[in-house]
């Protein structure tokens, strides 16, 4: 049983949930007042924002203090890289190299971990290293332990949201037939191909709903309150208001269908053996009425579902249906395997 409690500080919501054997319990789910990530938030708002998270995990009824907290994606590098066979000192150097090109901050001010995800052990034509790394800059990792310091709760660990997505959903993920899962945040968007062990890909997309409502508001002439609630009303569905909600938010879907094609395209390439086993949506974005049927029509024969990382827990019933906004909380808060 996990000592510690997820918590997840989205842009927009703040959620925190905790397992105890096959139950998920201390669920509690609340706006993020200052609409943004905390990097960007003053002192004032990080103090402000601490004493409503300490409010939450004693609202929660936790009582340990110990956490596992996730990183937005947007404020670090994470990514596969290749390499061809060679030793664990001159992977260490290749990796080190290929950061230094693509993340622009000194390697002194990064933190760099990362984890071989496929080496094949014997040379045979072009087979290559496969790892995963992730780059944290110091100045983020900072900023979450000095919010976590305020809350008076203590740090097991730190994550990017990527492992903890796929902890999610490992017992639902093959590694012969991967999913592709798909985090739509407000203010961002996470795509991860991957396997219970293995990730073959990912991608930040820096938008979400948020844009979404934009869109919606400018269109429609609404304040940002009415037009997220003419979103979640009318969602993309092609007979409301004349398929004028459809019109305003497909080139948004069309560019994510994009992405996912790209993604799955190319691990195709890779491995024509394989076929991507389905399509896993979490984050509060996914909620889009008409979303999923639009998804199953353009991405032809793959699966399209709601991601339920709550599906074999017992969970209070006002939780059962927010289960795919704590997709990244249930990840944190199991324990690693
Ligand atoms: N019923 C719904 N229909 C459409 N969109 C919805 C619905 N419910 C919530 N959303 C959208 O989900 C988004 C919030 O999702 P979530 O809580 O996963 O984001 P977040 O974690 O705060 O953001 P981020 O991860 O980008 O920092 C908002 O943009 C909101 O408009
Ligand atoms: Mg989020």
């Amino acid at each position: 049983m996990a000592a510690h409690f997820g918590l997840d500080i989205g842009s927009t919501s703040i959620k925190i949930l905790k397992i105890d054997g096959n139950k998920v319990t201390s669920v509690v789910v609340a706006q993020n007042p200052t609409g943004k990530n905390i990097t960007l938030m003053s002192n004032a708002e990080k103090i402000a924002l601490a004493d409503q998270l300490k409010e939450m995990i004693k609202s929660a009824g936790l009582r340990g203090k110990q956490v596992v907290a996730s990183i937005s994606e947007s404020l670090i590098y994470s990514r596969i890289m290749k390499f061809p066979i060679m030793s664990s000192p001159e992977l260490a150097t290749a990796i080190k190299w290929e950061l230094d090109q693509s993340v622009p901050f000194p390697p002194n001010e990064v933190e760099t971990s990362w984890a071989v995800l496929e080496k094949p052990d014997k040379l045979k034509g072009d087979e290559k290293i496969s790892v995963y790394v992730v780059a944290v800059p110091t100045k983020v990792s900072d900023a979450y332990v000095q919010l976590l310091e305020l809350v008076e709760v203590e740090p097991v660990r730190l994550e990017n949201e990527i492992p903890a997505l796929i902890r999610a959903f490992s017992s639902s993920l093959i590694d012969s037939s991967p999913s592709i899962l798909v985090d739509i945040g407000a203010s961002g968007t996470v795509l991860i191909l991957a396997g219970k062990e293995k990730i073959f890909g990912n991608y930040y997309l820096p938008y979400g709903g948020s844009v979404m409502t934009k869109l919606v508001a400018d269109t429609f002439r609404l304040s940002i309150a009415q037009a997220e609630s003419y979103k979640r009303t009318y969602g993309m569905v092609e007979d409301q208001l004349e398929g004028k909600m459809l019109s305003v938010l497909k080139p948004v879907i069309d560019n994510l269908i994009g992405e996912i094609k790209k993604m799955s395209i190319s691990f195709q390439n890779e491995h024509p053996d394989s076929t991507v086993n389905r399509v896993i949506l979490t984050g509060g974005g996914s909620y889009l009425l008409g979303l999923i049927s639009y998804l199953s029509k353009s991405l032809e024969g793959t699966e399209v579902v709601l991601g339920n990382p709550f599906f074999d827990k017992v969970v209070d019933p006002k939780y059962q249906a927010l289960a795919p906004i704590f997709s990244i909380t249930y990840g944190l808060a199991a324990d690693q395997p």
